[in-house]
């Protein structure tokens, strides 16, 4: 292996852990409700690229759905909620499973780690979202 790959890779793995760094802060409540709405938004759009076979679109929602749905995950863990952290990281992998069958052109791998992302969703809320005269808002602990 040349020297000038080797310091590129070692840069690319210094950059990605920083990365990883930055993801670690919790979101707060209110950015929880922002990245909520940007997840709604970001599955539409999956659901329309996957259905028009626009791989590399489809490729970058599975990126993105994955990062926030890290984030979910984080913020759970935080309050020390592992049951609503456990379905977040089941989301943060069917989100992964479509970039990765995004990547193969593959449209049935696509749209079962679409269902399966979708699944997620109605799972969580059920039990920790609920609905206020003002919208929805995380439930408060029994
Ligand atoms: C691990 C738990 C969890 C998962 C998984 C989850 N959500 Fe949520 N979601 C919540 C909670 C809690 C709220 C209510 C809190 C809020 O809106 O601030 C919420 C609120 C929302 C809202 C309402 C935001 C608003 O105030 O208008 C949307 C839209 C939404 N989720 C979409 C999704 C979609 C789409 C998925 C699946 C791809 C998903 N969520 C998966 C926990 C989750």
């Amino acid at each position: 292996m040349n020297a000038r790959l080797l310091i590129a890779i070692i840069s690319i793995v210094a950059l990605v852990s920083l990365g990883a760094k930055a993801l670690q802060e919790t979101l707060t409540e209110e950015e929880f409700d922002a990245t909520m709405k940007e997840v709604g938004l970001t599955l539409g759009d999956t659901e329309g690229h996957i259905g028009a076979r626009y791989w590399p679109e489809t490729e970058e929602d599975g990126r993105r759905l994955q990062s926030m749905f890290q984030q979910v995950e984080a913020f759970w863990k935080a309050r020390e909620v592992e049951e609503a952290a456990a379905i977040a990281a089941d989301a943060v992998a069917a989100a992964r499973a479509i970039t990765a069958a995004a990547g193969e052109n593959n449209h049935d791998g696509a749209q079962s780690a679409f269902g399966d992302l979708r699944g997620t969703c109605a799972t969580c809320h059920r039990s920790y979202r609920e609905q206020t005269d003002e919208g929805y808002r995380i439930k408060p602990r029994e």
